[in-house]
Parts: structure tokens; sequence; C-alpha cells
């Protein structure tokens, strides 16, 4: 059963939507931590650590947050919304995503900040007043923001690299509480890794004193052509490449992808292959046999 192979596979669980801000306060300061404390309760068992995804985001907001306009209320809300659900969670999580994908360069704003209620409502603030609030609320437990599409040698991954360092300068500047950059990685098979600039933009952030994290590892194989097997394998030497470049910079705290099987991930959403055929973007096939990007995985794992 899928369930049971989380803990025989891993030893971090990441909630994919159960720590987002429209399924812990659906309504102004009425929380549901039901599947929050379940998860919990699983890792618990299993000798498990939780990575704490997300608190302030733009995405997976209830109606009442996209609505919030003044200063004050927003404020108000974050708050709240920040220390209840550290607080409950404090001592329980491997790592916090504090705010999540703060960047979006096509958004076409200052400093390439990604447009947002709390953009608009609290301005670049927002990021520092969110980590304080965390580290407010749990004193231990390290602090991230987490951005993707950072990766390759496109103008996009650029951009975004440019703005997010320039970003966590800034931070640094401010004296802001976070300790760690988690790198989404959502990567691409089909695209090319950007092995000198991405070098030299993960060295930068570790110069500034961050720690890296891995987040939401997955690698989408819509543009590659073959068999299963040769998809497979592509899919594994793009991780090599990957990890190889992260791990030449600083081995990162943690590893975690985004699911475990090819049965359930959330690429098949968005991308359909020409061929019609399933996405195999992760670790485990459809019927949960372990695939070459498992073999690759372990292998960095144990260095
Ligand atoms: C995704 C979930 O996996 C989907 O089920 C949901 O429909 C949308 O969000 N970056 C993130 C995650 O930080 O929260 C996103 O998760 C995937 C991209």
């Amino acid at each position: 059963m899928l369930l049971e192979r989380f803990a025989t596979e891993a030893n971090i669980f990441v909630p994919e939507s159960a720590l987002k801000w429209n399924q812990t306060e659906p309504q102004p300061g009425q929380f549901d931590f039901v599947e929050g404390d379940s998860i919990a309760a699983y890792a618990a068992r299993k000798q498990m650590v939780v990575h704490g995804h997300t608190l302030v985001w733009y995405a997976a907001i209830p109606q009442w947050v996209s609505q919030l306009t003044s200063e004050q209320e927003a404020k108000a809300a974050l708050e709240r919304h920040i220390a209840v659900e550290v607080s409950r969670y404090r001592g329980k999580i491997w790592a916090w995503d504090v705010v999540n994908e703060p960047i979006e360069p096509d958004d076409d704003l200052e400093n390439s900040y990604r447009n947002s209620v709390w953009l608009r409502s609290l301005g670049p603030n927002y990021i520092d007043l969110s980590f304080r609030l965390a580290r407010a609320a749990d004193q231990r437990v390290p602090l991230g923001l987490s951005e993707y599409g950072i990766e390759y040698a496109t103008r996009t991954s650029r951009r975004r690299r440019q703005a997010l360092l320039t970003l966590l300068q800034k931070l640094r500047d401010q004296n802001t509480p976070i300790d760690c950059l988690a790198l989404q990685s959502h990567l691409d098979a089909g695209q090319v890794l950007d092995h000198v600039e991405l070098t030299s933009f993960l060295r930068d952030v570790v110069k500034l004193g961050y720690r890296l994290l891995i987040t939401e590892l997955d690698v989408n194989d819509v543009k590659i052509r073959g068999t299963d097997r040769e998809r497979d394998a592509a899919v594994a030497r793009h991780l090599d490449e990957y990890l190889d470049i992260v791990f030449s910079v600083q081995r990162p705290m943690s590893i975690a992808t985004w699911g475990l099987s090819d049965r359930s991930t959330w690429l098949r959403e968005f991308y359909k292959r020409a061929d019609g055929s399933p996405l195999r973007p992760l670790p485990l096939d459809a019927d949960l046999n372990r695939k070459p990007m498992w073999a690759v995985l372990a292998r960095y794992m144990a260095q």
C-alpha cells in the first residue's frame, strides 16, 4: 500500500496541501488541523520528520484572505495564522517553508516580486515580517524561503536567480531570521542545466550563510521520447547532473520528492505527453517498483 511505502522508502514526510492556508484556516480564526495532525501522528509513529509546507503563499488561500486589502487587516491575519500554525507544530517540523514563491519576473513588478495579496497589502516587507513571526512562534525550527525555476540556461531562470539572490542578500542585510533556501527542484529532463551559473548562484547563497534544502523534487519527462526504460534513464541522468551541482556546493539538509510514485504526481494535471502515456517523474513507478531515479537519490544520500 502506498501509505506504508512512504515509511519504508523515506524518513521525511511532506504534506502536499494539508498545511496550506486554505486547509488550515478556511475562515478567519477558525483553524482546522485534522489532516495536518494525522500526518504528524503518522510521521511520529514511523520515526519520520515532517516538512512544513507552507505558511505564506500567493496561492491556496481562502477567499477571505484573497480579499484582504488594508495593511492592518493583512498584518493581523498573518500574525494570527503564523503564530497558531507554527506553535501547534512546534518541535514536530523539520523545517518550515515560511514564504513560498515570492519571485515572479513575469509579473513585471519592482525587484521581480510576485504579485500577491501580501505584496499588495503589506509591500515587500511582508517577507521579513513573516519570518519574524515564525521565529517568535518557534525559536529553533529552521526557517526557509522556497522558490522554483532557477536551474536552467534560459532567460527566465537567469532572471529568477538574479532576483532571488538580490532578495536573499536584502534579507541578510535586514537580519531577517531566515536559515535556508528551499530549492523546490521541479526539474525538466528536456532542458539544459546551467552548470556554471547555477553553481555560482548556489555558492553566493551559501556565502550569505544560508543552508540548502531540496523540497519538491520531481523530473518532468514530458518531452523525453523513447521507451519507458529510456525515459527513466534520461530522468535519472538529469537528476544525477543536478545533484552533482548542488552537492558540489553544499550537501543539502534534506531531499524530498513531490510525491513518491508515478501513480500520483501533481504534474499529470498540467503536462500531457504527445504519445499520451503517463509521466514518469518520481522514484517509484506506478506499480511501486524502484526506478533508476531511486538509485541516484540513494547514492547521493549515502554521501
Ligand atoms: C501543488 C500540489 O501538488 C497540487 O496538488 C495542487 O493542485 C497545487 O499545488 N510548488 C509548490 C507546491 O510550492 O505547493 C505545489 O503543490 C507545487 C508547486
